[in-house]
């Protein structure tokens, strides 16, 4: 499943996306590690080569530039490499009152969690449908299950992930494409600090390892949504069994405990 195949990983230079980059690159995988730090990326590539014998190539790339989805799609296609496993992790979240933080700020945000999610996935599965093979991971969020005040446009853009991603589980399964929607709670990653601080979020920070052991589970299964850890999980399901204004008047309150205006 992995052996002699490439991944290509968006945010690989720190978090989620480096722990997916350390464990395929042990399966075996080549790689392609997508993110602006190129001197992170390049430390990584040459740990993993030097580690595990595999090719990894570097794309630095600022995801929220126009077209940055087309640029990154024609230096795969000049390096010749086609994907077998898409993994588009790159994220940012902000957390603060919605109408104090900057609104720059959270149009980029849109950008990267989602449009250039859509374009780079429908640049690369354009030859996955051709070869009538290939997955997709797409990292959302346990804030995509419901309204999160002080993250509005977070969970609105894991919101959108959740959607689309299944949507495309169901439109590409016969043709041979799995379609994982991955959904990890609080993990211990940079997340918090470049959002600028604890959104009291309930939970217990996870390692990164552990939410790409269940995104590879649920790979390998077949499966088409996963939620990382149990509590996680139900706190998803009690979501949807309760009125939307409840729910988002107790957001409200979780999330609001630690809110500043935001920066
Ligand atoms: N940590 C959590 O608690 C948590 C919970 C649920 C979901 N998630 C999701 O998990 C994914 C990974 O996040 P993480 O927690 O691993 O955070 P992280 O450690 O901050 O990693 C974020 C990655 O995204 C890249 N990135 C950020 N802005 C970018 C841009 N403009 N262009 C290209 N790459 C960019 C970063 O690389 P550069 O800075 O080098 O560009 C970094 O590699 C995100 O989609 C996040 O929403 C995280």
């Amino acid at each position: 499943m992995y052996q002699g195949k490439t991944a290509l990983i968006t945010g690989a230079s720190s978090g989620i996306g480096e722990s997916f980059a350390h464990e395929l690159a042990g399966k075996g995988m080549n790689l392609i590690v997508v993110a602006r730090s190129e001197a992170k990326l390049k430390q990584l590539a040459q740990t993993l080569m030097a580690k595990h014998n595999v090719q990894v190539d570097v794309v630095v790339a600022d995801l929220t530039q126009d077209h940055a989805a087309h640029s990154v799609y024609d230096q795969i296609t000049q390096l010749q490499r086609k994907v077998d496993l898409l993994i588009n992790n790159a994220g940012v979240a902000s957390y603060g009152v919605f109408d104090k933080m900057p609104l720059e700020k959270q149009e980029n945000e849109i950008k990267l969690n989602v449009l250039t999610v859509v374009s780079l996935t429908h640049l690369i599965l354009q030859d996955m449908l051709k070869r009538r093979q290939g997955a997709i991971i797409n990292v959302a969020s346990g804030s995509g299950f419901q309204p999160t005040p002080f993250m509005a446009v977070y969970g609105a853009t894991k919101a959108f992930i959740i959607s689309w991603s299944e949507s495309l589980w169901a439109e590409t399964r016969s043709q041979g494409i799995s379609v994982v929607t991955l959904c990890p709670g609080r993990t211990a990653t940079n997340i918090q600090e470049v959002m600028g601080g604890d959104t009291g979020a309930p939970g217990k920070d996870v390692p990164p390892a552990q939410v790409v052991q269940t995104g590879l589970r649920a790979l390998e299964k077949d499966k088409m949504t996963v939620i990382d850890g149990l509590g996680n999980y139900w706190v998803a399901q009690l979501a949807r069994l309760f009125p939307r204004k409840f729910v988002v008047n107790l957001s409200y309150r979780i999330f609001g405990k630690n809110v500043t205006h935001g920066v």
